[in-house]
């Protein structure tokens, strides 16, 4: 009885992990990032190319998640990423935001 407890855990903790990562696919994220969105952000998302356009790397995958779909929705509001939005599916979405999320990023919190 135990033992089947344990097995349970272990599946429980796989499919939560599992879910923290969203499943996208990281090198078709990349081709996707390469293509559109490192015009601005940079293919990794580390060093835009203005001041205005917010780093990608490194940020969590819900957080780049849900902006994107904010965008998409209409829920967050801006011309420029609103049209950008509008052009990704939902795999596009999961695929981009984990391979933006897999690079490192310039932002950290000094303690
Ligand atoms: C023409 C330039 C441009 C392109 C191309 C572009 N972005 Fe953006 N992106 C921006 C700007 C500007 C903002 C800031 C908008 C705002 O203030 O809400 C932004 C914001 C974002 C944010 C929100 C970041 C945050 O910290 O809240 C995400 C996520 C994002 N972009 C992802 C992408 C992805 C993924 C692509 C490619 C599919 C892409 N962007 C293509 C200019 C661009």
């Amino acid at each position: 009885m135990r033992g089947l407890f344990a097995i349970l855990i272990c599946g429980l903790a796989s499919a939560y992990s599992a879910a923290a990562v969203a499943g996208g696919d990281i090198a078709a994220g990349q081709a996707k990032a390469k293509a559109v969105c490192g015009a601005c952000h940079g293919e990794n998302g580390d060093k835009p190319l203005q001041p205005e356009y917010p780093v990608l790397a490194g940020q969590h995958v819900d957080y780049l998640a849900k902006a994107l779909k904010d965008y998409k929705s209409g829920a967050r509001k801006n011309a420029i990423m609103g049209g950008q939005a509008q052009a990704l599916s939902a795999k596009d979405i999961d695929d981009v935001t984990a391979w933006f999320s897999s690079r490192t990023g310039p932002l950290y919190v000094k303690h």
